[in-house]
């Protein structure tokens, strides 16, 4: 008796001791024994982040959330649908170890409701804003708050949809502003064929769509392109989660997304200045981007008025409804396609349908994707006449449509290309447009043809172009050579501007100009037994000069009009370079229709050939390996610092590394380098070239490229030769890692023996070897400035002193599904728009 009324006065004294500690007192965890109370909070380690108890604005009631910095940037709330009344609440850890908030009576309000907890609990707030339940003695995570999310998005949280059980983690909206109890708006992904999107949903209606993922960017999303996020992700862990994350640059605020009362997907970040959330970018930004706004077979721009209008050959249902702005009903077809008249009546012999093109727009909804090319994805839906439209695009493949076609918003750019079956008779209408283009085009023409005459003749006049007397037949063809590189130079984007000028700089007199003939002959009439490979854009043959030296000749199709900017590019780019790294150019010849390239010929081809091919794969041994990638380092830090310019290669891979006869590496095609001038460090672009499997990040997803993104490919492409596997055919199906994830997981694990190519181990290089896979995950940072510059890289290879920082997570160590689905040849085709090289050389 006296022993259980001593006990209880000794629990009511600690309960007081706490509790007078407790009491709008910051701490750092909460444990059984220690607990907050209103109005206390638990803070994160850095001080940013807080849990605790706050009311809204034109609020009494009592809420436990999360909050970063001030409690006007909410970002979770525990009890949103049962606050408390008054401020008696207390957050602590209950008997069985659940995390819980009770009111003043001691009832529970709301628990992480774990129904197999120990009772050793410990609650902690992460520097990431995400409240833990962990097991004290283990440490292991029990529970998390990122696995609830709220109506805030934040970099490390995933919202997931498992495609089989339709399981989701969703974002769901507040009330009304003071009111955090489920709202009407959620976000989540939905189920597509092969396709991943993100809905907002009206209660069960569909609000408003993102747009297919392509891999890079929601292609219906205008709001995607934040400069301060580093990358948005979506992921198919291949059983059959998808998922999406981002993550923030270190040095940049919080930025945050957040779904808000009124259904509007919204980007915030911390404006230090005002110490509040600021919004940046809103998905919302017009009434076209409702769900469907327009009804069936139309298109919204938000440029136009009224906003909604028929896709061409349709008109609306009800025209009288439509004119008073109701869109509801939708538009139909002005004349029943071929293909179903031919199944009404069999002896029509009336032309077949065809698609119209519309351009830069979200395309609709309820697409069915598949890995088709451009070609099949056409004639598999002109074949099918439940088939209505289709679209194609590199990252998602054959997008094709059966049903209605609904949500369709015409952008001002981006969007994607979608093609609409219509009748013949309506395609007819479209051939007097094209007299009218074609007209325009006409006359376009004769206007630069003019302006290239004048021009030429004021270069010829130009003191440079005055040449010695004795070159009179060699200047006659420079001319023309001139001629052409200028012609090609007014075309093309503003890049273009800068390598005019950098071309007035190079002097093509110097520059050995070849005769077709001397070719010809060389190449025993560019007969196909000498032919080297096949390029993108012609094919590369072997030839012999009369004075017997060796050549490589890479002749473009005269067909191919893509190549001309990359052969000019690579003429005044490699003309001005000489390092025993680079690929050495002899000449160039530009006759008539042909444009040729004339190179030092290299007996040992490609890396490719030796790295990839198991059974020349032991013919490099570690000591060769190391001096390639070496050789490589010396060649990238020569374009990036030592030349005269600084040049950017944009396209480094295995295939483009040449071997001479001491297996010595060279760094080829200079197709897409881009030359920097003054000191401007990383350039912005919208067309991102490059191979699939070597492109950074940031190139992929912002077009920034720096001498950063090569060190990334040169990352890759050490990875590659030490261990003899493509990292765009890596397939690891089990975690569906790229090469980088599974070098990495290899790493972590201490087990990196088993990611080296055995044919080249030898425990006596153990050291070497793991330096350098080493040195390749530092070059593969998911930040540019994670990544050491080649300059560090040289040295790190060549000084076993120098102490490595550790790696942390290398980018894209997870396969994106829709990449991984992309055909080869049609993931090759998006990102290396330059495939003349004499590097093709081994069938891929
Ligand atoms: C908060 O985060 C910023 C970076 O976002 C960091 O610099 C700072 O140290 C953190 N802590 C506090 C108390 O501000
Ligand atoms: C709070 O109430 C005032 C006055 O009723 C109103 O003007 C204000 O907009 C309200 N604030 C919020 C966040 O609802
Ligand atoms: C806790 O779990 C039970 C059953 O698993 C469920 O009925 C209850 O709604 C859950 N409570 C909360 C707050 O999630
Ligand atoms: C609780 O049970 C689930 C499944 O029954 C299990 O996955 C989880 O690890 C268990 N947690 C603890 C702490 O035992
Ligand atoms: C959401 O749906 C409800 C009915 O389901 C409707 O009354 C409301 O206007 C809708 N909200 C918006 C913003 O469209
Ligand atoms: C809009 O038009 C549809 C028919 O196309 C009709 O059913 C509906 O009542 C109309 N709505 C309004 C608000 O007039
Ligand atoms: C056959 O043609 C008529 C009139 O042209 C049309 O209304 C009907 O839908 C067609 N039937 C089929 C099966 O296409
Ligand atoms: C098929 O079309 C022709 C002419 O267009 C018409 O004379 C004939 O009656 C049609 N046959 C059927 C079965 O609809
Ligand atoms: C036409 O397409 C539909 C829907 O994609 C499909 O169900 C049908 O099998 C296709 N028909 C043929 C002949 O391919």
């Amino acid at each position: 008796m006296g022993f259980s009324s001593c006990a209880s006065l000794f629990s009511v004294l600690f309960l007081l001791c706490c509790y007078l500690l407790q009491v709008g007192i910051a701490i750092e965890a909460i444990t059984s024994s220690q607990f907050i109370k209103d109005p206390g909070t638990l803070l994160s380690k850095d001080g940013n982040f807080t849990f605790g108890f706050f009311s809204p604005k034109n609020s009494t009631n009592r809420y436990v959330g999360i909050w970063w910095k001030s409690q006007s940037s909410i970002i979770w709330v525990a009890n949103r649908n049962k606050p408390l009344s008054d401020s008696n609440g207390i957050v602590t850890i209950s008997e069985d170890g659940n995390l819980v908030v009770l009111n003043g009576q001691k009832q529970v309000i709301w628990s992480s409701n774990l129904s197999n907890t120990t009772s050793h609990t410990t609650a902690q707030l992460s520097d990431y804003g995400n409240l833990v339940l962990l097991e004290s003695t283990v440490g292991s995570m029990l529970w998390q708050s990122f696995q609830k999310p709220f109506d805030t998005f934040l970099p490390g949280m995933k919202l997931t949809r498992n495609k089989r059980t339709g399981e989701k983690v969703q974002l769901t909206s507040w009330k009304n502003p003071s009111d955090p109890s489920v709202g009407s708006f959620s976000i989540s992904f939905i189920d597509r064929i092969n396709l991943h999107e993100l809905f907002i949903f009206n209660e069960t209606q569909p609000y408003w769509r993102s747009g297919p993922w392509d891999g890079v960017v929601f292609t219906g999303m205008q709001m995607m392109t934040n400069p301060y996020i580093n990358g948005n992700h979506v992921v198919d862990d291949g059983e059959g989660n998808i998922y999406i994350y981002y993550t923030v640059p270190k040095d940049i605020s919080l930025v945050v997304y957040n779904l808000n009362s009124q259904g509007q997907l919204i980007a915030k970040w911390w404006d230090y200045e005002k110490k509040e959330l600021q919004i940046i970018q809103t998905s919302q930004l017009s009434e076209c981007d409702i769900y469907g706004i327009c009804g069936a077979f139309a298109s919204c721009s938000s440029l136009k008025l009224p906003i909604c209008s028929c896709l061409r050959g349709f008109e609306p249902r009800n025209k009288q409804e439509w004119n008073r702005h109701n869109w509801t009903g939708g538009c139909v077809r002005r004349i029943l396609l071929q293909c179903e008249r031919v199944n009404n009546n069999t002896t029509s012999t009336k032309k077949e349908d065809g698609f119209l093109k519309l351009k830069m727009v979200k395309v609709p909804d309820f697409a069915q994707g598949s890995a088709l090319t451009p070609d099949i994805c056409r004639s598999r839906c002109l074949e099918n006449c439940s088939c209505i439209a289709y679209s194609h695009t590199a990252g998602i493949g054959c997008m094709s449509w059966t049903g209605n076609l609904i949500d369709i918003q015409q952008f001002k750019n981006g969007g994607l290309d979608l093609y609409v079956r219509v009748a013949y008779a309506e395609l007819d209408k479209e051939r007097n447009t094209t007299i009218i283009i074609t007209t325009t085009v006409i006359i376009g023409t004769l206007i630069i043809v003019t302006c290239a005459y004048f021009m030429c003749r004021r270069a010829a006049n130009s003191p440079e172009a005055k040449l010695k007397p004795s070159l009179k037949s060699k200047r006659k063809k420079n001319i023309k050579a001139f001629q052409f590189f200028n012609k090609v130079g007014t075309s093309e984007d503003n890049t273009s501007d800068s390598i005019i000028r950098t071309l007035s700089q190079v002097k093509l007199q110097e520059l050995l100009l070849f005769d077709f003939e001397r070719l010809a002959i060389a190449t025993n009439n560019f007969h196909s037994s000498n032919k080297l490979g096949q390029g993108g854009f012609g094919p590369v043959y072997k030839g012999k000069l009369q004075d017997n030296q060796d050549i490589a000749v890479k002749r473009l199709s005269r067909s191919s009009g893509q190549g001309l900017e990359e052969f000019k590019n690579e003429v005044v780019v490699i003309c001005k370079l000489q390092h025993r790294n680079l690929i050495r150019l002899l000449g160039c010849c530009v006759e008539g229709e042909e444009k040729m390239l004339i190179y030092e010929y290299m007996p040992n081809k490609s890396l490719d050939a030796f790295v990839f091919d198991p059974s020349k794969n032991k013919l490099l041994e570690w000591r060769t390996r190391y001096n390639i990638i070496d050789g490589i380092a010396r060649g990238l830090l020569y374009l990036h610092r030592d030349s005269k310019l600084r040049i950017i290669h944009r396209d480094l891979k295995t295939s483009n590394i040449l071997l001479d006869e001491e297996l010595n590496p060279k760094i080829s095609d200079f197709g897409m380098a881009r030359i920097f001038e003054g000191r401007e460090d990383t350039e912005n672009t919208i067309r991102v070239v490059g191979t699939y499997g070597y492109i950074s990040p940031e190139y992929a997803m912002q077009g920034l490229f720096s001498e950063k993104s090569d060190v990334f490919s040169f990352g890759v492409l050490l990875l590659e030769i030490i261990s003899g596997r493509r990292n765009s055919s890596f397939y690891d199906n089990e975690h569906a890692l790229t090469l980088l994830g599974f070098v990495w997981i290899q790493w972590k694990e201490g087990n990196i023996l088993s990611f080296i190519n055995t044919e080249i181990y030898d425990p006596s290089h153990h050291k070497y070897v793991v330096r350098c896979i080493h040195i390749g995950l530092l070059c593969v940072q998911e930040l540019a400035v994670d990544r050491p510059n080649m300059a560090a890289v040289i040295s790190m290879l060549n000084s076993e002193a120098e102490l490595l920082p550790p790696p942390s997570q290398p980018a894209f160590i997870l396969r994106q599904n829709m990449l991984s689905t992309m055909s080869h040849e049609e993931s090759h085709r998006r990102y290396s728009i330059n495939s003349v090289s004499i590097t093709d050389i081994s069938g891929r």
